[in-house]
């Protein structure tokens, strides 16, 4: 049973605990917030007692394994980085970085820890449809993709009311790409590899980073189209194509359908997914740590380091620089 320490109080901690209780390999021992009463509150509601810090330094004292990182994004490399030192594993939201020196920074504290695991929580590619995609895109040969994910923000009304949320802020490194556009970069990374040139055309809003956008990702034999938003609620289908045929399905950061439809038919792939969509990350984490699979965490570190490459020229081609000490 691994002891589980939590940074950030919101809803995604919540859904992420409960992930957590549901595969039985975690324990909640530690909760850090800038306030108590707000990580009282948080205990309160996953109905689980837990030590209170409200000092980050206490927190990473305390006897816990593996912190699971959901502050705003610009904090989540020192934090990692901060873990690492303290001897903990890490399962960092993404994005784990929000440019390329953070990136550094934390995969040099990655190297100096040997020992120690650190996991981007990109949830999707463990889900049960994702990895089925990861066996089609592998055995067929691919000559193109178009894949969506874009969701009206619960905060864009804020932001229209002349106010920044963390998540459509500079500061801490939000907007579209950043938070929905990274999954899209993550499945075509996964899927095809690291292309060769990576362009985005980003609607800006006032806030300073991107509301909504297109990218444009180029293989030597095709294109990938990525649509990406905060801005729009979008019932766009995600689309790959191998020749006449066409692999289709819903929204890339959570698929329920999965559909082949070649000419003369259509076949249904669609794999059961759990309900909790922070599930099967929770499973695969938990199993990673606990029997020190160095490989596994290897694979997805390396996937990860390539993702926020691709990342990087993409917010060059926007314009969009977040800076940090
Ligand atoms: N995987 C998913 O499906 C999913 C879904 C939603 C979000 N996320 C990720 O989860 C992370 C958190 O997102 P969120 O929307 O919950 O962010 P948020 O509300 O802006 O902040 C998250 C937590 O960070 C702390 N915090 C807020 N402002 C802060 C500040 N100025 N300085 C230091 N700490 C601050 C707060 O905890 P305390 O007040 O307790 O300190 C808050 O609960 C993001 O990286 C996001 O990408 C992932």
């Amino acid at each position: 049973m691994l002891r589980l320490g939590v940074i950030g109080t919101n809803w995604i901690t919540a859904q992420f605990i409960d992930a957590a209780y549901k595969q039985e390999a975690y324990q909640l021992s530690a909760i850090y917030s800038r306030h108590e009463a707000t990580a009282q509150a948080l205990a309160d509601k996953v109905g689980v007692k837990a030590t209170i810090y409200t000092d980050l330094d206490a927190f990473f004292a305390s006897d816990l394994d593996v912190v699971y990182i959901a502050s705003p994004n610009s904090l989540h490399a020192p934090q990692t980085i901060q873990a690492l030192t303290a001897g903990k594993h890490v399962i960092v939201e993404k994005p784990l970085a929000v440019n390329l020196k953070q990136l550094a920074a934390v995969d040099e504290a990655v190297q100096a820890h040997p020992d120690l695991m650190v996991f981007e929580a990109a949830r999707h590619i463990y889900d049960a449809n994702f990895k089925r995609i990861n066996e089609f895109v592998a055995t067929n040969d691919v000559s193109g993709a178009t894949l969506s994910y874009m969701k009206y923000s619960s905060r864009y009304d804020a932001v229209l009311a002349g106010e920044t949320p963390n998540v459509f802020s500079r500061q801490f490194g939000g907007g579209a790409l950043m938070d929905l556009g990274i999954y899209l970069v993550y499945a075509a990374v996964a899927w095809f590899g690291v292309p060769n040139r990576a362009t985005y055309q980003a609607k800006m809003l006032n806030t300073g980073v991107d509301g909504d956008g297109v990218m444009r990702l180029s293989y030597p034999d095709f294109d990938v189209t990525l649509i990406t938003g905060k801005t729009k609620n979008s019932e766009l289908t995600s689309e790959i194509y191998v020749g006449r045929d066409t692999l289709a399905f819903d929204q890339v950061g959570e698929i329920h359908h999965l559909t082949l439809k070649t000419e003369t038919e259509t076949t249904d792939l669609s794999q059961p997914i759990f309900d909790n969509p922070m599930e099967a990350e929770a499973k695969a984490f938990a199993e990673a740590i606990e029997t020190n699979d160095r490989e596994a965490f290897k694979k997805a570190w390396t996937l990860a380091n390539s993702v926020h490459q691709v990342m990087g020229q993409l917010r060059q081609s926007a314009g969009l620089h977040f800076d940090t000490k």
